[in-house]
């Protein structure tokens, strides 16, 4: 039996999946030492490895094979656009909206065919709304994090970023100007695998569907 390799995006998301996978009977030990520097984990038994990525590593993993399965967000799943793999399940958690946000008096701007710049770690989802969906010619400025900044230094207009509670946005006066689509945490799954291991990837897909959604 060959192993099924699982990248996940390290973080909330990985606790939580792992702590699913648990109660469908999929263990690893070695991954609960909170000192162990290790990268990857094995469970000998049922020939699964695992390893943690940063989450927009995990699709590329996935894409390329070199994990049979992987899981994160799907804000991640969207903007990486990759070849290759399926999305096999919606885990239900980690829910969010990928919102266009701003100071209240934005709104206007988004109405009319101005030229606006609009801040990011999504650029990719940023540029697909505004041109596809919107039809609004605007410039993306790329951002690695802490995103509300932008429109409060007059970096951008607007902002494209993940809303949870909406407590960054209240607390920086900024506001939910439209919603781009519904987020939460997903499984994906290499299409050569999903072929090669079908009854092994299907019956895990189908334990944590029966765990996650028939309780
Ligand atoms: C995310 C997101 C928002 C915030 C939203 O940021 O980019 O900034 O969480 O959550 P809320 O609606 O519950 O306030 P993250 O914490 O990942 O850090 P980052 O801004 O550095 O990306």
């Amino acid at each position: 039996m060959r192993y099924i390799t699982f990248a996940l995006a390290k973080g909330r998301l990985a606790k939580k999946t792992l702590s699913y996978l648990e109660q469908i009977g999929i263990t690893c030990e070695e991954m609960k030492d909170p000192d162990t520097r290790k990268l990857i984990f094995v469970n000998e038994e049922l020939k699964l490895r695992f390893f943690l990525a940063k989450a927009g590593d995990v699709p590329t993993y996935v894409e390329y094979g070199a994990a049979d399965i992987g899981v994160v967000g799907a804000d991640t799943i969207l903007e990486e656009q990759r070849d290759n793999i399926y999305e096999v399940l919606d885990l239900g958690f980690g829910k969010c909206r990928m919102c266009v946000c701003g100071p209240a008096s934005a709104k206007e701007i988004l109405t009319k065919n101005e030229i606006i710049r609009v801040a990011s770690k999504y650029p990719n989802i940023a540029t697909n709304y505004f041109k596809n969906k919107k039809n609004q010619t605007v410039e993306i400025v790329k951002l690695n994090g802490s995103v509300e900044l932008a429109p409060i230094v007059n970096l951008s207009d607007v902002i494209v970023d993940i809303v949870e509670t909406g407590t960054t946005l209240k607390e920086n006066g900024l506001e939910v100007l439209e919603e781009i689509c519904p987020l939460s945490c997903r499984m994906v799954v290499n299409k050569v695998s999903f072929k090669m291991e079908q009854d092994r990837i299907l019956k895990i897909v189908k334990d944590l569907k029966a765990l996650l959604y028939e309780n």
